[in-house]
């Protein structure tokens, strides 16, 4: 069976970033016959940013709920929370032994808080714990572990897996055996940057998302702020220049997708092309959304569930993995 794995970082509310690169696309694939999914919830690297304990819990759930609310079904899927899974984190420590140093360097997120530092005059490191900078060994034991052959994610996390394919290359070089399989990023082109409000990359860091369950009246006034340009209505705009365009294209099919193109060139008004826009998000969104109430009325049910899938996938997949691994670097067998 193809292995199929991808987390969310609990450190905030779900956003239409996460839902059309990750969460649809997942459980989409997750339905396949010869598929076997590993979805999770990445509490460990939310601890990099959010170091307030109520808002990770928080966080934990709302994506939790999310996950089930968008149709993850947890008989067919192993579903668990990161931290319950205490393997991850040994098995970091395995592959940072075999990490180059290098390559961290040029990791996206520790290279951009470099970067903001020297434009303003401070140390390189400055502020930066070294969480960030050990980012992507952690989420190559995510992947490593289960041995997953494909990984939905968007365009952003592509340089994470191919650091889990060199980490996973190294370890079975230096030891001597097939212990990894190598991961390949699985992304949907139509989505695979979706901007947000202001044009940038939809991301809890800039502050301009779309949360994916606000309520209808937000998620009207929010298409509503979506900056575009000052063409009039009537004037030709250009469908592949635009924002409202492409959130369009991530929830509508390929006919209306083609339909809106011509509206754009034939002048379409902005304001009606958010209003399209807010129609399309809120038909597919509106049922999930009452699911995501109701899943978020039961926490005790959320958190029970995360218990048993982590427990029944630690004594299928983790445990077996780290003994093999811990006999292949020389460590003594626990069990
Ligand atoms: P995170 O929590 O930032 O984002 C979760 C998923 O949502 C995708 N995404 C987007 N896709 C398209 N357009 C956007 N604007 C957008 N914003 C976010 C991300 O690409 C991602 O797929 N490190 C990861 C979580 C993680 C993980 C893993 C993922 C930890 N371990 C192992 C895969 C495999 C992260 O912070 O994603």
């Amino acid at each position: 069976k193809t292995r199929i794995l991808t987390g969310i970082t609990t450190s905030g509310t779900p956003h239409l970033g996460n839902y059309v690169g990750a969460i649809r696309p997942a459980v989409a694939a997750s339905r396949a016959d010869d598929a076997e999914s590993f979805y999770f919830l990445a509490d460990l690297h939310s601890l990099i940013k959010a170091q307030d304990p109520a808002r990770t819990q928080r966080s934990t759930l709302e994506i939790a709920a999310a996950w089930l609310a968008c149709g993850l079904d947890p008989e067919r899927v192993w579903f668990y929370r990161q931290s319950d899974v205490p393997e991850i984190t040994e098995l970091t420590w395995l592959l940072t032994c075999v990490a180059a140093k290098g390559i961290l360097n040029r990791a996206h997120a520790y290279k951009a808080a470099v970067d903001r530092n020297r434009a303003e005059g401070e140390d390189d490191d400055a502020g930066v714990n070294a969480g960030l900078f050990m980012y992507p060994v952690l989420m190559a034991a995510d992947i490593l572990l289960f041995n997953a052959d494909r990984v939905p994610v968007g365009r952003d996390q592509v340089q994470h897996i191919e650091m889990a394919r060199d980490f996973g290359q190294r370890f079975n070089h230096i030891y001597g055996g097939e212990y990894f399989r190598l991961p390949e990023a699985a992304i949907e082109e139509s989505v695979a940057t979706l901007p947000g409000l202001d044009g940038r990359k939809m991301s809890k860091s800039y502050d301009n998302t779309i949360p994916l369950f606000a309520p209808r009246a937000t998620l009207r006034k929010l298409v509503a702020s979506i900056v575009t340009d000052s063409r009039a209505p009537g004037e030709p705009k250009d469908a592949d220049a635009s924002n409202v365009f492409q959130l369009y294209q991530a929830f509508a099919s390929d006919e209306e997708t083609a339909a809106m193109r011509r509206a754009f060139a034939q002048g379409i008004a902005w304001g009606e092309a958010k209003q399209q826009l807010f129609e399309r998000i809120d038909a597919e969104v509106a049922p999930l959304r009452e699911r995501y109430e109701t899943l978020m009325a039961r926490p005790q049910d959320i958190e029970r569930l995360l218990r048993d899938g982590a427990r029944r996938l630690r004594a299928q997949h983790a445990t077996p993995l780290l003994r093999e691994l811990r006999e292949a670097v020389g460590l003594r067998d626990l069990s």
